[in-house]
C-alpha cells in the first residue's frame, strides 16, 4: 500500500469524466487499498480515484475516520472520560450508479480532498438508491440517505467531472475560489 498524491482544483483531470472498471484485478486492488491510506491519511471520509489521478469509476468512503487506536479525547462535565471507541467502516463502490433520488432535499456543509480548506453547503436529494459492484464484481443494491447519501453522490460527482463547488452560485463558487487562493498563498 502506499499514500499516492491527492489532485486539487484547477487540475484539468479534475474535469474529466472516469471510465468504467473492467478487469477487477490485483491492479484494483492496490489501486483501492492505495486510496483507503490516502484517505486515511487526508484525512477525508470519501475520496474518488480521479483525485489520485486514475480515470476509472472507482470511491472508498469512510463515515467514520477516526484512528480505532487513538486515545478518546472525549470527557464529560463530571471530567470522567468515556470510551468512544471508533470503528472504522471502509466501503468500496466500483462502477456506482445513482438512480431514484427522492424530492425532499438535505443540506450539509461539505469539503473536499482537491478544494482544500473551504466548504460550503450544497443542497442535495435526501435520499438516494445506488447500484455497484465489489471489487470481485459482485452487483450490490441499496438506498442510502443522511450524510451517505450527500456523501455517495459528492463522490459519483467526480466520476462525471464535477467538483462540489460546481453547484454553488457563480458568487459563492468565486468567494469559495478567492479563499483558496488566499490560503494557498499563506501556505
Ligand atoms: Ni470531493
Amino acid at each position: 500500500m502506499a499514500i499516492r498524491q491527492i489532485i486539487e482544483i484547477p487540475d484539468p483531470l479534475l474535469k474529466q469524466v472516469s471510465a468504467p472498471v473492467t478487469a477487477f484485478d490485483a491492479e484494483l486492488e492496490t489501486l483501492v487499498a492505495d486510496m483507503f491510506e490516502t484517505m486515511y491519511d487526508a484525512p477525508g471520509i470519501g475520496l474518488a480515484a480521479i483525485q489520485v489521478g486514475v480515470p476509472l469509476r472507482v470511491l472508498v468512503i469512510d463515515l467514520q475516520p477516526e484512528d480505532p487506536d487513538a486515545e478518546p479525547e472525549a470527557c464529560d462535565h463530571d471530567g470522567h472520560h468515556h470510551h468512544q471507541p471508533t470503528k472504522r467502516e471502509p466501503q468500496v463502490f466500483i462502477n456506482p450508479v445513482l438512480s431514484d433520488p427522492s424530492d425532499d432535499q438535505s443540506i450539509y456543509s461539505e469539503g473536499c480532498l482537491s478544494v482544500p480548506e473551504i466548504y460550503a453547503d450544497v443542497e442535495r436529494p435526501a435520499r438516494v438508491r445506488v447500484q455497484w459492484q465489489d471489487l470481485e464484481g459482485k452487483q450490490h443494491d441499496a438506498v442510502m440517505d443522511g450524510i451517505m447519501a450527500t456523501c455517495i453522490q459528492h463522490e459519483i460527482d467526480h466520476l462525471e467531472g464535477i467538483v462540489f463547488i460546481g453547484h454553488l452560485s457563480r458568487l459563492k463558487r468565486q468567494m469559495a475560489l478567492k479563499k483558496l487562493e488566499k490560503l494557498r498563498k499563506a501556505a
